[in-house]
């Protein structure tokens, strides 16, 4: 910071700072060395220059001439080597401490690091002991043993590589809807809504303590949202493409490898719609857009996943990729299961849903790619989903995305514009007064509209070939589980 201050001062208003300013500004900026990201070291960042590197020791070695420790600091998967004279050695820097290093930034002499920092002083900022310290130098902990410490698991190769990556992913889905002309909406959190009337739902309301007798705090029930859905039909109505990306809650009471009680929902919503096609071809691409950004972002992070955690999973991405990702009717995906050779637990039958195991089937059918099953029975969907009017068997033009290892990716759905038809569903379901905003939006302007919602840990799961879904979110929430 300060040497780019001093530049730009010589630069641009030399003449009106005296001499001993410029020299005292220059003399300070040699003595003060440069704080430096292990990332940018590696990038040739201030090679020459006397830096500080802040950041966990991953490694000690002390040898009769050197000391050796390896730095990192979270801005990248590899760690910084340190060269030091033992004589900076200290009872103190141990596996998993907070250093402080300050030295010379050098050319490595070793092929497999770029670059060194040749130490003249190491502070330990904070000590670990490393023998109570949950994880071992040297060791590969497996992703099951570094759940149990979800305060510490940061610290590991392995989560920080995730965590990187799941950030990295956020990025690319937000710029994936930038470049195609889509308004970000941040829909509420709580709402008043049931959008999928599954039922399951937290009810928001303040601790007992705070509580007024017999009323609602929003005086109506208030809930955790399910879905986004209906906040960004309403913008649908005035953006035409809009989308979110937030915390969705289910009171699902599973501890199934894909279901969490919090999780992130990547929602769109487009209006003027001619087909479920311009829905999948949203949902293709920004999974091809954001698996692309992802790789080539994030390589060695991904590269750590794909060959010691998930190792062979990089060929089943690769070839998700090159494919175009094929679309059956369900009326299709019930005839290849009622044909299948293999015994489901639950059998399958024209207007059942789908459960985890069909979906894995038809996955494994299609090629072991992305498929799209669209047109399902139209009493399986919410009230919103469009009627396609067949017969006799009766669909909704609803679209779900399948995916190798999880199943479900995306449920989608173009929706019910026509106002007639949608009061009469409603009315069936006694909803049409809880709902009486939602037929204005087809009252004024109604536009035939459609969109879908991906669940983001399932994405990620998806690309890296992770089991448990606990293990691509920093903090997971499940039923009898909410730790920290
Ligand atoms: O299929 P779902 O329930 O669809 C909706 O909520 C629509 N209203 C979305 C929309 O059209 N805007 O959920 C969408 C996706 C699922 O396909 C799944 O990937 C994920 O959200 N999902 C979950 N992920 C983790 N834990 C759970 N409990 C999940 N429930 C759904
Ligand atoms: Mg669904």
């Amino acid at each position: 910071m300060f040497r780019a201050a001093a530049t730009m001062f010589s630069v641009t208003s030399t003449a009106s700072l005296s001499r001993g300013a410029l020299f005292s500004i220059r003399h300070y900026c040699k003595r003060t060395p440069t704080k430096l990201r292990v990332s940018q070291a590696f990038s040739g960042a201030e090679l020459g220059a006397k830096v500080k590197v802040q950041g966990w020791v991953r490694s000690v070695r002390s040898q009769k001439t050197n000391l050796f420790l390896h730095l990192n600091d979270g801005s990248s998967l590899q760690s910084l080597q340190v060269v030091a004279s033992p004589e900076l050695n200290d009872p103190s820097l141990t596996f998993g401490s907070a250093v402080e290093v300050t030295g010379v930034l050098k050319k490595s002499p070793h092929q497999n690091q770029p670059v060194e920092l040749e130490a003249d002083q190491i502070h330990v900022v904070g000590e670990c002991n490393p023998v109570d310290f949950p994880f071992k130098i040297k060791e590969r902990h497996s992703l099951e043993y570094i759940r149990q410490f979800p305060h510490l698991r940061c610290r590991t190769n392995a989560f920080s590589s995730l965590l990187r990556i799941r950030s990295e992913a956020t990025t690319a889905i937000h710029s994936y809807f930038k470049e195609n002309g889509f308004v970000q909406i941040h829909t509420p959190v709580i709402t008043s809504n049931d959008c999928e009337g599954a039922g399951a739902l937290f009810q928001v309301e303040p601790s007992s303590s705070e509580k007024e007798e017999d009323e609602n705090f929003f005086s109506v029930p208030a809930f955790l949202t399910v879905s986004g859905q209906l906040h960004l039909e309403i913008m649908s109505g005035a953006f035409s493409r809009v989308y979110t990306f937030g915390p969705t809650f289910r009171a699902e009471n599973s501890q199934s490898r894909r279901h969490l009680a919090e999780f992130y929902m990547v929602e769109a919503e487009v209006s003027f719609t001619q087909s479920l096609e311009d829905l999948t071809k949203v949902m293709e691409d920004m999974f091809r857009s954001a698996t692309e950004h992802v790789l080539a972002h994030c390589a060695e992070d991904v590269d750590l996943f794909h060959k010691h955690v998930t190792p062979g999973h990089r060929n089943t991405v690769d070839f998700m990729l090159k494919k175009r990702f094929p679309v059956i009717t369900y009326s299709e995906a019930i005839d290849i299961l009622n044909r299948s050779s293999q015994k489901f637990a639950f059998p399958t039958h024209w207007g059942c849903d789908l459960q985890t195991e069909h979906e894995k089937y038809l996955v494994k059918h299609c090629g072991n790619i992305p498929v799209f099953v669209t047109d399902y029975p139209y009493d399986l969907k919410p009230f919103y989903a469009r009627d396609n009017k067949d017969h006799p068997e009766h669909t909704a033009a609803a679209v779900d995305l399948l995916v190798p290892g999880v199943g479900e990716l995306c449920g989608g759905s173009l929706r019910e514009e026509r106002l007639d038809l949608l009061r009469a569903r409603l009315e069936e379901a006694g909803l049409e007064d809880t709902y009486s905003w939602y037929l204005d939006l087809r009252r004024f302007g109604s536009v035939p509209h459609g969109g879908f919602g991906l669940g983001f840990e399932r994405y990620l799961q998806c690309i890296l070939g992770v089991d448990s879904i606990k293990d691509v979110i920093p903090f997971p929430r499940f039923s009898h589980s909410c730790v920290l």
